[in-house]
């Protein structure tokens, strides 16, 4: 059962990460070439789907599993490399709902919207944020 969760959890990661890391490329994109409407109108489409259809289910599927081990198995969460993570995890989930609201102000045209170069740096977030997590959980340094 333990190894049939990690196995679902790995996989839902790497789904989760997938969609993440291109959604805000997308977005980059969206800045960068919005002003068309045709352009748009599919990137719109596009991060939309890719935000609802794989990103959002991923990311449910991410935590289900990743605490259905917690659950079968309490010893593994008992170090603090497990808190460490999970608050990374967090965030990780503020810049995945982050991208899922800026599809939106995107659509709209609202105020504000940040700047290709914003979201260039907002683009290696989730890339930092995955490369500590994946170290912390197969080292688990404390
Ligand atoms: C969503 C909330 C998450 C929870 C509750 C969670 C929890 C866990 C737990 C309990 C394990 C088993 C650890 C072990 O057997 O030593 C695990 C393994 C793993 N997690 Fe997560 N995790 C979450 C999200 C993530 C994310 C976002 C990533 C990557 C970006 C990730 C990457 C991994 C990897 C690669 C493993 C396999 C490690 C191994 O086989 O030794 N997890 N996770």
């Amino acid at each position: 059962m333990y190894l049939w969760l990690k196995w679902l959890h790995v996989v839902s990661v790497i789904s989760w990460m997938a969609g993440i890391l291109y959604l805000y490329r997308l977005l980059i994109y969206l800045s960068e070439r919005g002003a068309n409407a045709d352009i748009k109108g599919l990137l719109v489409l596009m991060s939309r789907r890719l935000f609802k259809y794989i990103t959002v289910p991923a990311a449910v599927v991410s935590y289900v599993a990743g605490l259905g081990m917690v659950a079968v198995v309490p010893a593994i969460a008992k170090g603090h490399w497990f808190g460490a993570k999970f608050i990374l995890v967090l965030a990780l989930t503020h810049y995945t709902v982050k991208a899922g609201l800026l599809i939106g102000r995107f659509e709209k045209g609202a105020d504000n919207l940040p700047s290709s170069k914003r979201l260039r740096v907002l683009n290696e977030v989730p890339t930092v944020l995955m490369l500590v997590i994946v170290w912390l959980v197969l080292f688990k340094p404390f």
